[in-house]
């Protein structure tokens, strides 16, 4: 019997599920290669360890934003590296693959990733929204005709969707995810201390002390250049500086959760408030995120377990399930 696998081929980090072991791969959307060949030097987390690090000679990629595939070739190497690393197999028989894209990506998109997928090793390729993936792997009951509402935070997309009988009813993707975050946490410290920082620093202040509703103040050390004399130098940085540079960003997260609420027909609305929204992805693990959501809504807002896993546990279902949701798929023409 032919192996299937599930994959959650993110902004930030792959995650690839194998039918019979569970998840088997968890690893930064990274690539290193070589500048004058191209030649791939290291994939996921020995690339990782390289970003913003390596020689002029090497450059650091990373081949997804916003969600979708910028960069096919490299792309397309990563995936090869996570299909072999996570399923050898034996030829004629190909593995059958599932993965996983924002709710919002074009047909030209959709198109990128199942050749992908095909040059990566699968043999049939199939393609589910992650909003759908997410619910499943949550754990929510989207069988029937009672309304759930996911918010997948990811790196680069936030995807919001009111699903029921296993489609999405209401749906809203916006490019703003965890990346906006840091990046904006890189502005703020250029324009507040004069400092320039990486995006890794910005990330890790984020997950030290980053909050997106008022907590105890908590402080963290990080480490920079000088915009003025181009020296190293350090700055503490505490957590309500950190949550008003994310201030923005998180807005807009807000506001798309609010804009999927008011499209969401009354009957759903109520199914909304009496079973919560479920947050997953990385992002929901930022601190008081729920908080603010709920603020924001007035809905009661829960994170779901292991939110970063979601996605790629819900293709457990979704393959278990191929005949439902793979030829549903299909019949509505959209492969
Ligand atoms: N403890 C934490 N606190 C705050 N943010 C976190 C935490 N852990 C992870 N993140 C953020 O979660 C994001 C990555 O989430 P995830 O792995 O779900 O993204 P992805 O699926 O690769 O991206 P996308 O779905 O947009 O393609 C990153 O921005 C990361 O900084
Ligand atoms: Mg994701």
């Amino acid at each position: 019997m032919g192996r299937r696998v599930g994959i959650d081929l993110g902004t930030c980090s792959v995650l690839v599920f194998v039918r019979g072991l569970g998840i088997v791969t968890r690893e930064p959307s990274v690539v290193a290669k070589e500048v004058s060949t191209n030649k791939i030097i290291a994939v996921g987390n020995e690339a990782k360890r390289m970003l913003g690090r390596t020689p002029g000679t090497i450059v650091t990629v990373r081949p997804l934003r916003g969600g979708v595939i910028t960069d096919y070739d490299v792309t397309l190497a990563m995936l090869r590296h996570f299909v072999r690393q996570s399923v050898p197999w034996f030829p004629p028989t190909k593995p059958e693959l599932l993965i996983a894209v924002p709710a919002s990506v074009t047909h030209v998109e959709r198109r990128a990733v199942l050749q992908a997928g095909k040059e990566a090793g699968g043999g049939n390729v199939h393609i589910l929204e992650e909003p759908l993936l997410a619910a499943l792997g949550a754990g929510l009951d989207i069988d029937g005709p009672s309304g759930h509402m996911i918010v997948d935070i990811g790196g680069g997309t936030t995807d919001i969707a009111v699903l029921s009988m296993r489609e999405m009813v209401t749906q809203a993707s916006t490019r703003v995810g965890g990346d906006a975050l840091d990046d904006a946490i890189v502005r703020y410290v250029r324009r507040e201390y004069n400092l320039i920082i990486g995006e890794q620093t910005a990330e890790k202040a984020k997950m030290a002390v980053g909050s997106a509703f008022p907590t105890e103040k908590t402080e963290v050390e990080i480490r920079g250049r000088d915009l003025v004399s181009g020296m190293p130098r350090s700055l503490v940085l505490d957590s309500w500086g950190v949550r008003e540079a994310m201030s923005d960003p998180l807005a807009i997260i807000a506001q798309a959760v609010r804009s999927v609420l008011d499209k969401t027909p009354p009957e759903l609305l109520g199914d909304i408030i009496e079973h919560g929204i479920v947050l997953t992805g990385g992002g929901a693990l930022l601190k008081g995120i729920d908080e603010s959501i709920r603020r924001e809504t007035g809905v009661a807002v829960h994170v779901a377990e292991d939110p970063v896993s979601c996605v790629a546990a819900g293709t457990k279902t979704a393959l278990e399930q191929l005949n439902v949701y793979g030829r549903k798929r299909r019949m509505a023409g959209r492969d």
